[in-house]
Formats: structure tokens, C-alpha cells, sequence
């Protein structure tokens, strides 16, 4: 990207992210290889059962929020919470999930639910293109490093590790065979 690309691209996000002021913090969850690869062709590049209970443990009761590609590869709602799907189609509809056009309205509704249930955190679960939009607007990074490099389609955006804190790093237990991977929790340093 070029460098007046990426002053555009940042001074449209902070533009955004000032149309969206959260009451309960929004957090992203994702597994990322070690060149961010984090899915190919429409599918995790992976199966990594334990991180995938992770991820249960982890947004269990909070809403969640979802690019329609990442929606259609698991195919239906994810039990016990709010399910957001984020997309440009306006014909789109599916059981047992609400329908934004935008980031800020799928946030703005996420943030809505949490309030009335008084969940922790909203959670932005992919894919590349929405965890690229909702990066400024991140509070906590939930990310499962995977010790591996893959080819794929999907990334999780590169971002300034000056500004965050790993508060959290514990070592998954791969069955033989996996790659190693590690759950590690960042946290957005204060201005
Ligand atoms: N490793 C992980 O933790 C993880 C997590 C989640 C997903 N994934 C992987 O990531 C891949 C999918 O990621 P992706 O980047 O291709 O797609 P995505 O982010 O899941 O979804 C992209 C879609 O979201 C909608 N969208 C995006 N920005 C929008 C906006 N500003 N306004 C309205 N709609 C918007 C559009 O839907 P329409 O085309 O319908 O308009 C767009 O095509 C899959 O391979 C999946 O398995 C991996």
C-alpha cells in the first residue's frame, strides 16, 4: 500500500471510529499463523480442536460480531448469544442472526445488547476484512499464535505492537502432529 493509501485508509478509520463510541469494550478473537494467515479459501487453515473450545470459553454470553464470508463458512448462529453479521448485501437474512450494512451499526447493536446483559466485552470474531476495520476500535486482542506458516487468502492486520500490551501468554497443548500455539492476550495501551 502506498504511503498516502495508508494515511487515507487511517484517517478514515479515525473518522469512523468517531461515529462509534462504545459503553462496553470491544475486543477481537483470532488464530493467526506466524505470517498472519488466518484462513484459506473460505476455511480455517487449520483444526485445532483445544482452540477451538478457546474460542466457545472465551465469547461464551457476549455478542458477537461477524463478516458475512466468515457467517457463511460456519453456516448458523452460534448458540447463547447475540449474533451480528456485518454485509453490503441488502437481501441478506438468516435464522437466529441480526443483519448490519455497517461496522459502526454492528458494533453500536453489540454494544447495545452487552449493556442490557451486562457482558464484559464485545466480541469481533473475523474475518480479515472486518478484524482490519474494527482494529481502532479494539480494546483487547484475544489472538492464538500458531507456530506455523501457511499459505492463504485471509489475514489478521499488522499492528503497532508499541501500542499494546501482552498481559497474558499460555501455551496451548497441541495433540501430535499440530503445530505449537500459544493463547496470548494484548491489551491497548492508554494514550
Ligand atoms: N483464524 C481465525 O481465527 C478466523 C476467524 C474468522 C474467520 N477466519 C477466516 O477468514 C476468512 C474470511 O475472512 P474475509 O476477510 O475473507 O471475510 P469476512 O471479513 O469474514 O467477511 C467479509 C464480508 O463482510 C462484509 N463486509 C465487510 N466490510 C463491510 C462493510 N464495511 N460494510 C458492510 N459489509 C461489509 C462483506 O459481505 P458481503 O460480501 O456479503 O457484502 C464482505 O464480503 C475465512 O477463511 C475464515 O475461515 C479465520
Amino acid at each position: 500500500m502506498s504511503q498516502k493509501n495508508a494515511t487515507d485508509q487511517q484517517s478514515a478509520m479515525n473518522q469512523q471510529s468517531s461515529e462509534f463510541d462504545s459503553l462496553v469494550p470491544v475486543a477481537m478473537i483470532v488464530a493467526m499463523a506466524k505470517n498472519r494467515v488466518i484462513g484459506v479459501e473460505g476455511k480455517l487453515p487449520w483444526y485445532l480442536p483445544e482452540d477451538l473450545k478457546f474460542f466457545k470459553r472465551i465469547t461464551q454470553a457476549k455478542p458477537l460480531v461477524m463478516g458475512r464470508k466468515t457467517f457463511t463458512s460456519i453456516g448458523k448462529a452460534l448458540p447463547n448469544r447475540l449474533n451480528v453479521v456485518v454485509t453490503r448485501n441488502a437481501a441478506f437474512s438468516h435464522d437466529g442472526v441480526r443483519v448490519c450494512h455497517d461496522l459502526p451499526a454492528a458494533l453500536a447493536l453489540a454494544d447495545q445488547q452487552a449493556t442490557i446483559e451486562a457482558a464484559e466485552e464485545i466480541m469481533v470474531m473475523g474475518g480479515g476484512e472486518i478484524y482490519r476495520q474494527a482494529l481502532p476500535f479494539a480494546q483487547r486482542l484475544y489472538i492464538t499464535e500458531v507456530d506455523i506458516e501457511v499459505k492463504g487468502d485471509a489475514t489478521f492486520p499488522d499492528f503497532d505492537p508499541s501500542g499494546w500490551q501482552e498481559v497474558q501468554r499460555v501455551a496451548g497443548q497441541p495433540a501430535e502432529g499440530q503445530p505449537r500455539y500459544d493463547f496470548v492476550v494484548y491489551e491497548r495501551i492508554a494514550d
